[in-house]
């Protein structure tokens, strides 16, 4: 990473004694590339909260600190969960408009009590019973763009014999899709905006401070999971993973995403028991924070391409 420094109270408005990371910018191509060699580079005194003026967000990253926001959400309010990263510009907003784009609060970036309203009804159409009568329909719409089919599939194909291992054993399938949302989630980063002052792993937060949550970099926290940077389908405590959130707003569609992620992940398996990644290629990733998974993977499955 780049400047460090213990600020007093820096231009960009950080609080007192809140290290502050000039270099931090995830929209950056490098942070695209790689947001975990970003992960790494980080230097150990500002961890878990760093102030990241590029963006104007404090930025937490221990596991144990992202659960205490996701935990109390009287502190911590969802209402910028949706907000654009950068203000959008007048042209640009003209743009949309005129494209008929209307952003209207939805309950993830909703309060209580409004958002209890939205959410008893909806909870209900998203039990498991519910979910798992979806799977005919699952099956048709399997190859989904989700972004966790994609990692889930790049870390299997990885390493190999991964790919052999889950093609003879199957039922691993559901605990290699839940090491992929610790390892590589397809939703990195959520957001909230503190209510009040507020003290987070020992920085003292003003009302009004936004954070930006890395769930990715709190499931590679080592206080968290023993061997953090290693993809495990055998990890017995993956399923710890903040990646869904946690609380009052964990996600409503986490049953179902994993079931479609299981789903396709078995098919293919099935159909390709010997895929294998294509080598030299260079992956890239569409240019936000909110989804995360390589736009094309090309594999090989018996001298044949695919993509
Ligand atoms: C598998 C990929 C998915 C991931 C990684 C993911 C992740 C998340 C995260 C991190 C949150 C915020 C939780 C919080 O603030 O505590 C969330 C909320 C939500 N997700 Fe998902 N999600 C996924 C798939 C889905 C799907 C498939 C649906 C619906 C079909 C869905 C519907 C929702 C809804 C409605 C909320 C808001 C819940 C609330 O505010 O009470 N998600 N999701």
């Amino acid at each position: 990473m780049g400047t460090m420094s213990r600020n007093a109270i820096t231009p960009a408005g950080a609080a007192p004694g809140c290290p502050v990371d000039e270099s931090f910018d995830p929209l950056s191509p490098d942070f695209l590339a790689d947001p975990y060699a970003t992960l790494a580079r980080l230097p150990a005194d500002h961890k878990p909260v760093f102030f990241a003026p590029a963006i104007g967000y404090y930025v937490v990253t221990s596991y144990d600190a992202v659960e205490q926001v996701f935990r109390d959400p009287a502190t911590y309010s969802a209402a910028v969960a949706q907000a654009p990263l950068a203000p959008i510009i007048g042209e640009a907003q003209q743009i949309l408009l005129a494209g008929g784009h209307k952003p209207q609060p939805s309950m993830v970036s909703l309060d209580e009590p409004e958002h209890a309203r939205l959410r008893k009804p909806a909870a209900r159409a998203f039990s498991m019973k519910r979910v798992t009568a979806m799977i005919p329909a699952i099956e048709a719409t399997a190859a989904g763009p989700l972004g966790l089919i994609g990692n889930t599939v790049r870390r299997l194909l990885e390493e190999p014999g991964r790919w052999a291992e889950i093609a003879a054993h199957p039922d691993l399938i559901p605990g290699a899709v839940e090491e992929s949302l610790r390892y590589d989630p397809s939703v990195p980063v959520w957001r909230r905006i503190t209510t009040k002052p507020a003290t987070l792993a020992g920085v003292d937060l003003p009302a009004g401070a936004r954070l930006f949550l890395w769930l990715a970099a709190a499931g590679r926290d080592e206080a968290a999971f023993d061997r953090p940077g290693e993809f495990d389908p055998h990890r017995p405590d993956a399923e710890r993973h903040l990646a869904f959130g946690k609380g009052l707003h964990y996600c409503l569609g986490a049953n179902l995403g994993k079931l479609e992620v299981q789903v396709a992940l078995t098919e293919l398996a099935r159909r390709y028991p010997d895929l294998r990644l294509a080598p030299g290629q260079q992956l890239t990733f569409h240019p936000n924070i909110s989804f995360r998974g390589p736009q094309m993977l090309v594999v090989r499955s018996a001298g044949r391409d695919a993509r």
